[in-house]
């Protein structure tokens, strides 16, 4: 069933995928591609953008200075807040199809039971094969590197660009198993570390969606986010999930007083609606208590994000593919812009603009 995607859109989105600001015309140049014959438009792919990439900074994308001797973890964006249907998954699935399109190598860990990420990555709403999912590596004793984890991927995309470790409902025997598991807090750490060379080799960029609540392995994972220094807070402008917001806020002062983790948040504001008085006034209380925490970009309520996990529709996928034009997805295509700077999600090779003090 797992069918692998080929993507493909048309020039004004790769433009705007690109993050270039070049014209048209310019990026046909950097893709140094001719249109297929007998194809009325030109469509680019996520390859086209990352070789553009390459070609903008001068250099060779088929044969740029190697960093072998250095393989890392990429960075790694946690989405997390303990608040429920916030839209944590639509964020992360959109972001890593955003990302992905660009032209970036993404890896998304769905690391919740309810296995929505998988679903909406593969567009299905059957579920997907899943050999092993997090909960079976979190679990694992091992300091060396897990000879299984690639058997154990999906691939959304062709080409490498969208990966998704997928995840079904007995992970949460895994995180129940994690309660009682010596240094369960260190386990999705642990888990990047030993397996780094593989992990940055293959990807630019990980993104891991977790279940609402303050789970074993949604904390494993926001431990996991010191080594970007913060994780990424999705809130909805309504008043528990500002408190929910505080919670998960105090939970982070926790970590840092009793481990080494010091971790600041990135708060995405999701389903923002401008006529509601309730939406307006917790804006005010965002903007005020977190300030210098907020994204950017706020993403709007869009019914868009709704039809995306339609049963009756048979190609539903991420908005970010379907509709790319669209106001949700312009906003998610927005957020991932910054992410690629705050984060410093970049190409091997390549360094990118990274936002001072990120
Ligand atoms: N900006 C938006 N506009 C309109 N609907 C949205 C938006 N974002 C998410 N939704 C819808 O809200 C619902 C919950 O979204 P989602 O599953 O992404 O949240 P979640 O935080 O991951 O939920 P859970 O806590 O269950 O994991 C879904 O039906 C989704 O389509
Ligand atoms: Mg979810």
């Amino acid at each position: 069933m797992n069918m692998t995607r080929n993507i493909e859109f048309k020039t004004s989105v790769a433009v705007d995928l690109s993050g270039l600001d070049v014209t048209a015309k310019k990026l046909q140049e950097l893709v140094a591609r001719e249109k297929p014959k007998g194809q009325h438009h030109m469509k680019y792919t996520p390859m086209d953008l990352r070789a553009a990439r390459y070609r903008a900074a001068g250099l060779d994308p088929d044969n740029f200075p190697s960093l072998l001797e250095n393989i890392n973890v990429p960075p790694v964006l946690v989405s997390r807040m303990t608040k429920g249907g916030v839209g944590k998954t639509s964020c992360s699935v959109n972001l890593a199809a955003a990302l992905g399109m660009m032209g970036f190598r993404v890896l998304l860990i769905d690391a919740d039971p309810q296995a929505s990420a998988t679903n909406l990555a593969m567009g299905t709403t059957e579920g997907a094969d899943v050999e092993h999912h997090i909960g079976y590596f979190l679990l694992k004793k091992d300091s060396s590197p897990d000879a299984d984890l690639e058997d154990a991927l999906i691939h959304v995309y062709e080409g490498g660009f969208f990966d998704l470790l997928p995840s079904d409902i007995t992970l949460a025997e895994a995180d129940a198993s994690m309660v009682t598991a010596v240094n369960s807090h260190e386990r999705a750490h642990r888990f990047f570390q030993r397996n780094r060379e593989f992990l940055g080799n293959r990807y630019d960029v990980i993104i891991v969606d977790t279940a609402p609540g303050t789970t074993p392995i949604g904390l494993s994972f926001t431990y996991a986010g010191k080594a970007a220094g913060k994780i990424v807070s999705i809130v909805e402008p309504v008043g528990d999930c500002i408190r929910a917001l505080e919670s998960l806020h105090s939970n982070l002062h926790e970590l840092k007083s009793v481990t080494d983790a010091d971790i600041s948040m990135e708060i995405v504001i999701n389903k923002w609606h401008p006529s509601l008085k309730h939406v307006k006034d917790n804006m005010g209380v965002l903007y005020t208590k977190y300030g210098p925490n907020l994204n950017d970009t706020i993403i709007p309520q869009f019914s868009g994000f709704a039809r995306q996990m339609d049963p009756t529709n048979k190609m539903s996928c991420p908005l970010v593919e379907s509709d790319p034009t669209s106001v949700g997805a312009r906003a998610m295509i927005d957020v991932a812009k910054s992410m690629i700077r705050s984060f410093g999600i970049s190409h091997p090779g390549l360094v990118m603009n990274r936002e001072e003090g990120a």
